[in-house]
């Protein structure tokens, strides 16, 4: 089946309908989701949203960009995170305006809140700049966003999983795919295409991101010879449930919450004592697992504390519900009386699609653009976030640049002429999927799944080293050679989530060996990348962004400088 539009939007989160309503002022848009689109991912961001509003507090957009700059261990490109904080006040007061039910404040206000690494007057203090709404901050603005999108006459697509994407002559002329529901091909043809696929937790044991974070948008990019930028930067979040990975917002943190190990001990003022709790989630992780490496988890095991039963208060007002919630389906605990176990949890890729301010694909990463092709959010990398981001940094982020991208698509779509797509797209799909349900090999991929989710997480997380490193690509490289032996045992074509497994796996372990390499190469640390065997940050060597691409005996790896306009980098010390 082949449907005609301006723009296609793959994916169905904040980014995607940010940039999808705003085109829809001028084209003709489509949306694609993987899964029910309003189960999308960035329904389940819970904290906040950063803006300099000083609603609360003193505050200014330069003090959020310092943060933001200094947060990303100055990997960020400081032109770009002058943009996110100055226009992400803006953006919070339109979608305020479109209909989402911020928390407010005695005074009426916007409220908000504390969060890691969020400081007044350039590191003095922690500063109340996350706008939210409870702790559901995340799923208001998301359907927000969609009931616009719908009232604007956006088509949203269901259950379509994109495979690749459309290229002629040069230009991104849509996507190909196929529905979940049938098995059958399917290609949006468009003059332009946005790529807001979100993460790819899933290719760690343990993530908070959901199942469908499988990374096929940086992938389909990839694939289509997309240099894809610092994709070695994966953000760890400090307070997952433990076993489970699932999200305690760092909201509880932010409201007065405590981490102690397992003798009843506040570790982390040994680690940031003048942030503590709210340090940044990278400095926490590691504190998190040095804890634990050096014998003070709870009881001898490999988690820790988060102490919320002084917050009755919080809990009162309903400023953790799901949090609270969380625990007590997943775990049985009263928050109030019991401290809750965790552990740091995949949460966040840093890297991924290079894009320029206006969500334009550079395809070098630097400065060769692939007309009409797009990204924006977590699969997009604007480089705002550098090497760790900031808490309730990731929202504002989806929406000033879905934004931008957005606006840049209308003009795009007004300018150019729908191109002819490549006449074997349906059946380049259709050959695909034939093949993997015709497969007859004796390689499960449930095993291959466990295998690289074990790997990545010993060998390629929180601390890593040379030997580790390259155990870990060994091991990765197995696997994809083990996957070209897999045999799927359901052959028929209606909601087949084999074939849908088959897919994401293959897109995961190709993801995973680009993690791995990059990680192998930078040899220093540098906010979420951490080397035992390279601990400082090394300026004169790696101040520099890391580019992958796809060339035919594998894998070839560039740098880009950096940006720097207003802040010199400096050490980091909170
Ligand atoms: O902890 C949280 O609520 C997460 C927020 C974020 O990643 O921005």
């Amino acid at each position: 089946m082949i449907h005609q539009y301006d723009v296609v939007i793959v994916g169905a989160g904040i980014a995607g309908l940010t940039a999808g309503l705003q085109a829809s002022e001028t084209c003709k848009v489509a949306v694609i989701s993987k899964v029910y689109a309003p189960r999308s991912h960035s329904g389940s961001a819970q904290g906040g949203m950063a803006a300099a509003l000083g609603n609360e507090e003193d505050d200014c957009w330069e003090w959020h960009m310092f943060d933001t700059v200094k947060g990303g261990d100055y990997l960020v490109d400081q032109d770009m995170a002058e943009i996110l904080a100055r226009e992400a006040p803006e953006r919070v007061i339109e979608l305020e305006h479109l209909g989402v039910p911020f928390s407010r404040n005695e005074a009426g206000k916007i409220e908000q809140r504390r969060f890691g690494g969020h400081t007044r007057n350039l590191g003095e203090a922690p500063v109340k700049r996350s706008c939210y709404a409870s702790d559901r901050t995340g799923r208001v603005i998301m359907d927000t966003l969609y009931d616009n999108c719908l009232v604007r006459g956006v088509k949203i697509y269901n259950e379509v999983f994109v495979m690749s994407l459309l290229i002629s002559k040069g230009k991104c002329c849509g996507v190909s795919g196929y529905a979940l529901a049938t098995g059958e091909p399917i290609v949006f043809h468009a003059k332009a295409v946005l790529l807001a696929t979100g993460g790819c937790g899933r290719i760690f044991k343990t993530t908070s991101m959901s199942f469908a974070a499988t990374g096929d948008g940086f992938a389909a990019a990839f694939n289509a010879g997309v240099a894809l930028e610092d994709m070695e930067f994966v953000q760890f979040h400090p307070t997952g449930i433990y076993g489970l990975g699932i999200l305690v917002s760092e909201a509880a943190r932010a409201e007065g919450g405590i981490l102690r190990n397992g003798k009843g001990d506040r570790f982390m003022e040994r680690y940031a004592s003048t942030l503590k709790d709210l340090a940044p989630r990278d400095i926490i992780s590691r504190a998190i697992l040095t804890e634990i490496a050096e014998g003070r988890g709870v009881e001898g095991s490999d988690y820790v504390y988060l102490d919320l039963s002084h917050l009755r208060k919080a809990m009162q007002e309903q400023k953790l519900s799901e949090v609270t919630s969380f625990v007590k389906t997943y775990l049985g605990i009263d928050a109030t009386k019991d401290p809750i176990p965790v552990a740091p949890t995949c949460h966040y890729m840093m890297g991924g699609v290079p894009t320029d301010a206006q969500g334009r694909v550079l395809a070098d990463g630097k400065t060769q653009s692939l007309p009409g092709l797009y990204a924006a959010g977590e699969c997009a990398c604007v480089s705002v976030h550098g090497a760790n981001r900031l808490g309730t940094n990731s929202l504002v982020d989806l929406v000033v640049f879905g934004k931008r991208a957005g606006k840049d698509i209308s003009n795009y779509v007004k300018e150019n002429p729908l191109q002819l797509f490549p006449t074997d797209a349906e059946s380049a799909v259709a050959t695909k999927i034939d093949s993997l349900l015709a497969s007859t090999g004796n390689e499960r991929m449930g095993e291959i799944r466990s295998e690289m989710q074990r790997t990545m997480t010993q060998q390629c997380s929180v601390f890593r080293d040379n030997n580790n490193l390259k155990q870990a690509l060994n091991k990765i490289r197995q696997l994809k050679n083990r996957f070209g032996n897999i045999g799927l045992t359901s052959k028929g074509k209606a909601f087949n989530y084999e074939l849908e497994d088959a897919l994401e796996l293959e897109n995961m372990l190709n993801l995973a060996e680009i993690i791995v390499f990059c990680a192998l190469q930078r040899q220093e640390s540098r906010g979420s990348h951490y080397r035992n065997d390279y601990p400082e940050r090394d300026d004169a060597g790696w101040l520099k962004h890391t580019l992958a691409a796809k060339v035919q005996n594998g894998l070839q790896i560039n740098y880009k400088h950096v940006t720097v306009t207003r802040f010199e980098p400096k050490a980091r010390v909170y």
